[in-house]
Order: structure tokens, then sequence, then C-alpha cells
């Protein structure tokens, strides 16, 4: 069965074209990043008009990247939620056309559950039960997975995400936009310890999150040590991370120990974070827990893991008629 995976929640028009779930004929994604950095963040408007542009080529190139015709197509997956609205419209909309027209099955793909299934894309993935943290510039959430169907929410974040939280401390620092890579490569070589910024909500027994207070408290730094120059920058960027890494790694081990769980997946753009996963795997090898974390390409935006997620849906019957819509929350 070859799928064809449609996303365009935020600022990347991707589109893959998944066989039997796991096998990843192509994967194109265009990025809008260029775009918005000038301003700093995405600009929702923007993303719904560069995605109408961008969607027939990505989706054409995406069939001759895999080799194949459109007549081997077996069904269409699109992002329905959550994400921005009017982005989400595009593809969505875009897949509703393709299956009516050649009569194929159209699944509407929860955009946090496909996530979860990058890391079913790897190479050697992780068995179930695992427990998966989807952590984006959007969404911080903890899953205890259990089945390719059975998604539990054990907690997630009350304020900003941590993706979020990189990008507004890079915007305060004047450092562009994403700010994930950007804070990741300043850090690289200083000391994480050098300033102790809030672990919040760690004291706390639920998995719940919470990144506000610790953007807070770097503004107030940045204030009151009129921070500057590079090397102050650097430092408040390296302070920064480990704070957001002790706060994710803790919880994450604290929701396997919980649920008596030997494998952790992590998934989603600040995922990319190589420090997180180096440190994250560290603390969990003395826990006899393993961490699995997709290639980079997998992390961010793409439509291969719509594809993979939506082949399983279109299996079980999970599909969607022309009168359905998307959503931007899920909560
Ligand atoms: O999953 P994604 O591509 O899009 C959303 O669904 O949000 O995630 C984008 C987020 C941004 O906030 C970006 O700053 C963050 O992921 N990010 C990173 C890194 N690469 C991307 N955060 C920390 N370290 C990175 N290397
Ligand atoms: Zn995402």
């Amino acid at each position: 069965m070859i799928i064809l995976g449609i996303e365009s929640s935020c600022d990347e028009t991707a589109a893959a074209l998944v066989q039997n779930g796991t096998n990843v004929l192509s994967s194109i994604i265009a990025s809008q990043i260029d775009t918005h950095c000038k301003f700093g963040g995405v600009v929702p408007e923007l993303a719904s008009r560069m995605h109408a542009e961008a969607i027939v080529p990505v989706v054409a190139d995406a069939v001759e990247k895999a080799g194949i015709k459109l007549a081997d197509i077996d069904g269409v997956a699109a992002t329905r939620g959550p994400g921005l609205i009017g982005a989400l419209l595009v593809g969505f909309s875009f897949a509703k056309a393709f299956a009516w027209a050649r009569r194929l099955p159209l699944a509407g793909v929860n955009h946090l559950e496909a996530h979860i299934y990058s890391l079913l894309l790897m190479q050697t993935p992780p068995t179930f039960p695992f427990i998966a943290l989807v952590v984006s510039g959007g969404h911080t959430n903890i899953y205890h997975v259990t089945s390719p169907h059975t998604f539990e929410l054990m907690g997630q974040t009350r304020d900003d995400a941590a993706g979020e939280a990189f990008d507004k401390v890079s915007k305060m620092m004047g450092l562009g936009y994403p700010g994930g890579p950007i804070i990741e490569t300043l850090a690289k070589g200083m000391d994480p310890d050098a300033i102790k910024f809030p672990r919040s909500l760690l004291d706390k027994k639920g998995f719940d999150f919470s990144f506000s207070g610790l953007k807070s408290s770097v503004a107030r730094y940045l204030h009151d040590h009129k921070i500057v120059n590079h090397e102050d920058k650097a430092q408040v960027a390296a302070s920064f991370q480990a704070a957001v890494i002790d706060v994710l790694s803790t919880k994450l081990l604290n929701a396997a120990r919980f649920k008596g769980c030997k494998r952790i997946g992590i998934s989603g753009g600040v995922s990319a974070n190589q420090t997180f996963a180096t440190k994250l795997s560290q603390r969990a090898a003395k826990q006899g827990i393993q961490i699995f974390a997709p290639p980079v390409s997998l992390c961010g935006d793409n439509a291969a893991m719509i594809a993979a997620r939506g082949t399983t849906m279109i299996e079980q019957g999970h599909t969607c008629n022309l009168d359905h819509d998307v959503f931007s929350r899920t909560h």
C-alpha cells in the first residue's frame, strides 16, 4: 500500500510517499523559514499563502522522486490538526480534492500522533510500550504509547512549549528565528551550570511542564546584567538550554519509571537538539532505559510521519469524508 502524506500545519509544506507504513519512497519539505525569520516568528497569513503556492509542486516533486505514477497511490493522509487553521486548510483541502478525484481513502491525521510515528520510521524503532515526548514550537507532551493506536497523554505544558521558549529567548538576545538551533550552536563549549535558572514543576509529582517562568527569569537576567556581548549571551544560552534539558529529561525518566517502561522516544523539532539527546541518553543509561531519537530529517515537521500514521488509520477504516474539517487545538 502506497500512501501520499501531506503536511501543512505550520511553516513547512511537505509531501511524502510511504509504502506499507514504513518504507519512505520520497519526502519533500519546502520550508518557509527564510520568509518568517524576517518577522521573528511565523506569520499565519503569509504561511497560508506560501502553502497555497507550494502544495502542487511539492506533491509533484514527491511523486517524481518516489519513481511512481499517480495511479500507484492507494490512499491520502493529511494533517487535520492541531496547527494554524489557514495553513492546515491548504493541505487538507488539497488532500480532499486529490482523494475525491482519484476515489481514494483519506485519513485526517493528528499532527502530534504523527510526530510519535516518526519514531516508528526509524531503522530500529522502539517496541511497544514506550514513553514518547513530542517537543516542538507548539507542544511539549508526554505520552504512554501502548499500541500503534493508543496514546495516553500523561503530561503537557501549562504555558509555553519548550521550542517556543528557545525561540523567545533567542529573540530576547536579538539572535533570530528559529531559536533552537541558534541557541544550541551558541551554547557549545560553555559551562551549562554557570547561571542557575529555575526548573519549574520538578518538585511536583505529575508530568506537566511550565517554561514561562524560565523565560521570564532569562529576561530578568539579561536586563539586570546588561548582557550584550557574544560571550555572555553564549553563557546565558548554555545555562538556559541546560534548564530545559534538565526538566525534559527528569520528567521523561519519572514517566518511564512510573509506567515501568524501559524505552523512551523523543520527537518534534526540539528533539533535533543533540545536547538534549546526549544528556538524556547518559542519564537513561544509568537506569537501564534506552533512548530513541529519529534522524534530524524526521525530527521537525515532515510528511513521511503523516503518511505513516495515515497508513494505520486507513488500514483500520478511520477515514474522513468531504464534510470533515481541520482543527486548531486538541483541547
Ligand atoms: O516540530 P517543529 O519543526 O514544528 C512545530 O510543530 O512546532 O518544531 C519547531 C521548533 C522550534 O521552536 C525550534 O526552535 C525548535 O523546534 N528546534 C530546536 C532545535 N531545532 C529546532 N530546539 C532546540 N534545539 C534545536 N536544535
Ligand atoms: Zn510539529
